[in-house]
């Protein structure tokens, strides 16, 4: 998952701890992994709020945001597995030590025969072992009834299948059984994972907020509309042409528990079941910040945003951003070094072909109400 948590690390912090205090409520509009969420809503006594158009990322936010005590990983998880277990041992389950062409050819053919809704279906054979995505689907129908501890196992849920997707960083692929790509899908599949989803609990459970908040999945220039004078605000908004519900369909589905018939090697729903953003479209995304900005302004808070300082694939830079605001707002400008995900964007004019992460400066611009 793309994240900000290495420039919490590397100036964000800083900024945050200087201006969190001020505030008494933050409002992270664009809130993707959560890293920032999580990072203000566990360390600070300020009710924090998590938006995004992707139901994952909600997910993932309220399991912290949404709780101000700690959970016990062990017993979440004991009690979990025991209702998980009985699902998973109904089902007859192809195994392999050894993950071959052929291995991956039964197993696209065994869960061809489940529903078309399940996950099993879509994911096995694919992104997921038939082991794992058996076990993805027995733990997602046995999630928790009750909050918090049904927003902690979701989270820990999808953390987990994101760490074990047998794709190259982001669910867009699967990697195949190609002579080149087959030692990745066996890493992959090879993956326990019970361990990754008791991993994910331990680092969830004991995490929570000290202000009780809420997640929800909303578009940001809407939510803006609600927000009022003592909000603090942060926007790290899409800096890619391509829509992220392509790269983060797989934790969607898992997230809502089924999904409609998937097509194509990407596994994909429909086109028109899949969260689209004016920021991943270069006709749009201008014009989106813009009218976000102006709503900020006219409600009165803060923000702080984080951009690359060069032109991105969805046709807008820091620089852009920077004087749209300055009209409506008092800016302060930092600047970082930051390593991010392109997304699988479009190769640029100025920096050649695309490339899987790239190096670049980020700025980090703070305004405060004029
Ligand atoms: C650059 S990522 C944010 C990463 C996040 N700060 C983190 O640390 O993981 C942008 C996020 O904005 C979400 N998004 C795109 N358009 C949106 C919109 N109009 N409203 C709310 N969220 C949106 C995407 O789903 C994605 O999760």
């Amino acid at each position: 998952m793309g994240s900000k948590r290495a420039m919490l690390g590397n100036g964000l912090g800083e900024i945050l701890e200087r201006m969190v205090g001020r505030h008494e409520r933050f409002v992270d509009l664009f809130a993707g992994s959560a890293s920032v969420a999580w990072h203000v809503a566990s360390r600070y006594p300020i009710e924090t709020w998590a938006f995004d158009l992707q139901r994952y990322s909600a997910v993932l936010a309220a399991a912290v945001v949404q709780r101000n005590k700690p959970a016990d990983p062990v017993k979440l998880w004991t009690e979990w597995l025991r209702r998980a277990a009985l699902r998973f041992q109904a089902v007859d389950v192809p195994m392999s030590k050894n993950i071959n062409e052929a291995f991956v050819l039964k197993a696209r053919h065994w869960a061809s025969k489940f529903d078309k809704t399940s996950l099993v279906n879509a994911y096995a054979g694919h992104y997921y072992s038939p082991v794992q995505a058996t076990w993805i689907q027995a733990l997602r129908d046995s999630i928790p009834s009750k909050s918090p501890d049904k927003e902690i196992c979701l989270a820990a849920l999808v953390m987990a299948a994101s760490k074990c997707a047998a794709s190259p960083g982001h669910t867009a692929q699967p990697f195949q059984p190609t002579d080149t790509a087959l030692k990745y899908l066996q890493i992959s599949w090879q993956r326990d994972f019970c361990v990754d989803v008791q991993v994910a609990l331990n680092q969830v459970a004991p995490l929570h907020a000290q202000v009780v908040g809420e997640a929800h999945v909303e578009d940001a220039n809407k939510a803006a509309s609600q927000l009022s004078q003592g909000d603090l605000v942060f926007i790290d908004p899409p800096y890619s042409a391509v829509q992220y519900s392509r790269f983060y369909h797989v934790l969607e589905a898992i997230a809502v528990g089924i999904t409609s018939p998937v097509f194509g090697v990407g596994r994909y729903p429909p086109l028109n079941e899949r969260p689209s953003s004016q920021y991943s479209q270069k006709t749009t995304s201008l014009s989106a910040i813009q009218e976000l900005l102006s709503t900020l302004a006219e409600r009165d808070v803060s923000a702080i945003v984080t951009f690359p300082d060069h032109e991105c694939s969805n046709g807008i830079d820091a620089n852009l951003i920077k004087s749209a605001a300055s009209k409506i707002f008092k800016v302060k400008t930092h600047r970082v070094s930051s390593v991010f995900s392109t997304l699988g964007g479009p190769a640029s004019k100025t920096r050649g072909p695309r490339l899987a992460r790239m190096s670049a400066d980020e700025m980090i611009l703070c305004m405060e109400p004029k």
